[in-house]
């Protein structure tokens, strides 16, 4: 099959660590095949799913009928998530076995009303995930701060939009980032800081980085594009969790993208259906929205703005999410592409983000009626399309595939001999003992 390409630009596609595709449980959000869907026009070729659904993907059962459905709609590839909790350590060895791309622990409450950890409970589940090599995502917001927070904001009325971004101010991400790391540090296992929110959470993260922790993290556009300020304009379909914050975040996020603080773009993609978006009782509000379809627009119209050269796009939207879970087709190949995963974009295509147009079953976000410059025109997931001139490719449900990534067992970690910190006094590992075998 022929394609003429002119004017446009071939790029891999986009790896979104971070979405929810809701399926089982609320196929009234979106499914499978709406959320893959979405993925392919938005030049995104491989999505990694999230846990908290019904049931949530906690056990052998769940997982394996999870991977029945995405296999039967999926139009793009697809990783999926264990969920990591308490009540799931005893499960890890039978989600490994039965195919996850990574786990999700919880460490505070957002839609699902997934249990958080103890710290206790956290350090176990650490020791049992880090021999597998699988890296532990993290919603890294402390429940016990935001608990009484909410409760407080609730006791004097507040119900304005800004209420819930008051009861998450940004020390419950530093805290549990803070934390995280250190029992990665402890335990070997690697980790992974979603959704990064705030200026303040890339010094625990740096300075995890630079005493060798194998720690990863993401932000998403919301945390780049918008601020506390259009909370007005937007209303309660901004309501995220994290909280959109004060613009005065934007630029650190920027500049740690650039340094390699943070090492990626992902979405969390998390569609809510207008009614569940706008409610009177703001704590109420489902929290999140769709985010496949419009990241790469929205990102290449801040390379066409100059903020970022097309090249530390693909590095952040591609080529670190494949190194830092290990994708790649072959050993030896880390190129993000090298199965031609492919968007084939217009860079210089102005339109303007419509929420009625896109394949998301939840038609509401807070990027409708922005203007945006660049255009996946074709989308193409191991060499065949997926989307053709703007148009879904129907036959193309159902050929999606569960990734496969190389396991290798996390590397021993040595102090950044670059780093100013070496000072620092480091765990020593002798001292961890080894107590998910009892030894
Ligand atoms: O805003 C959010 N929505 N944050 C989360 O952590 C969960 C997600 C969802 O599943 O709706
Ligand atoms: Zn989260
Ligand atoms: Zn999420």
């Amino acid at each position: 099959e022929q394609l003429d390409a002119t004017g446009l630009h071939v790029l891999p596609g986009a790896i979104d660590v971070h979405v929810h595709f809701r399926e089982p449980g609320y196929t009234h959000k979106e499914d499978f095949g709406t959320g893959t869907a979405a993925a392919a026009f938005g030049g995104v070729t491989t999505v990694f799913d999230m846990p908290n659904v019904i049931p949530a993907t906690g056990t052998a059962e769940a997982l394996a009928a999870k991977h029945r459905l995405a296999s039967e709609k999926a139009y793009v590839d697809y990783g999926l998530y264990g969920l990591l909790g308490e009540d799931t350590i005893a499960h890890v060895p039978d989600l490994v076995a039965g195919g996850v791309i990574g786990f999700k622990l919880y460490m505070g409450n957002t839609f699902g009303n997934i249990p958080s950890p103890t710290t206790g409970g956290m350090l176990e589940a650490f020791e049992v995930v880090a021999p597998t090599g699988k890296r532990v995502s993290l919603h890294a917001e402390t429940a016990s701060i935001m608990a009484r927070r909410e409760a407080r904001l609730r006791a004097a009325g507040r119900k304005d939009p800004l209420a819930h971004l008051a009861a998450r101010p940004a020390v419950v991400a530093v805290e549990a980032v803070a934390r995280a790391a250190i029992l990665s540090e402890w335990t070997g296992c690697r980790i992974h800081v979603l959704h990064i929110s705030s200026a303040e959470e890339l010094r625990p993260l740096a300075e995890a980085k630079a005493r060798g922790v194998d720690i990863t993290g993401e932000t998403c556009p919301q945390y780049l594009l918008l601020g506390a300020e259009d909370y007005g304009r937007i209303g309660p379909v901004i309501r995220v969790n994290p909280p959109v914050r004060e613009a005065r975040n934007q630029a650190p996020l920027w500049a740690a993208l650039a340094s390699g603080v943070v090492d990626m773009i992902a979405t969390d993609h998390a569609p809510h259906i207008p009614d569940e978006k706008v409610r009177d009782d703001i704590f109420t509000v489902d929290c999140g929205f769709p985010g496949v379809e419009t990241q790469m627009p929205l990102m290449l119209t801040e390379v066409a703005a100059g903020r970022m050269s097309i090249s530390d796009y693909v590095r952040w939207s591609a080529v670190n999410p494949a190194k830092c879970w290990g994708l790649y087709p072959r050993k030896g190949h880390l190129q993000p592409g090298a199965d031609a995963d492919i968007a084939i974009v217009d860079l210089a295509r102005r339109w303007t983000i419509d929420d009625a147009k896109l394949q998301s079953r939840a038609k509401i976000t807070p990027w409708h009626g922005r203007g945006v410059t660049g255009l996946p025109v074709h989308t193409l997931v191991r060499g065949r399309f997926v989307m053709k001139d703007r148009a879904l490719v129907e036959s193309a449900r159902g050929t999606g595939r569960s990734v496969h990534t190389i396991q290798e067992m996390p590397a021993p970690r040595v102090a950044n001999p670059d780093s100013t910190m070496t000072e620092i006094v480091r765990i020593p590992a002798a001292s961890r003992g080894d107590a998910a075998t009892g030894a």
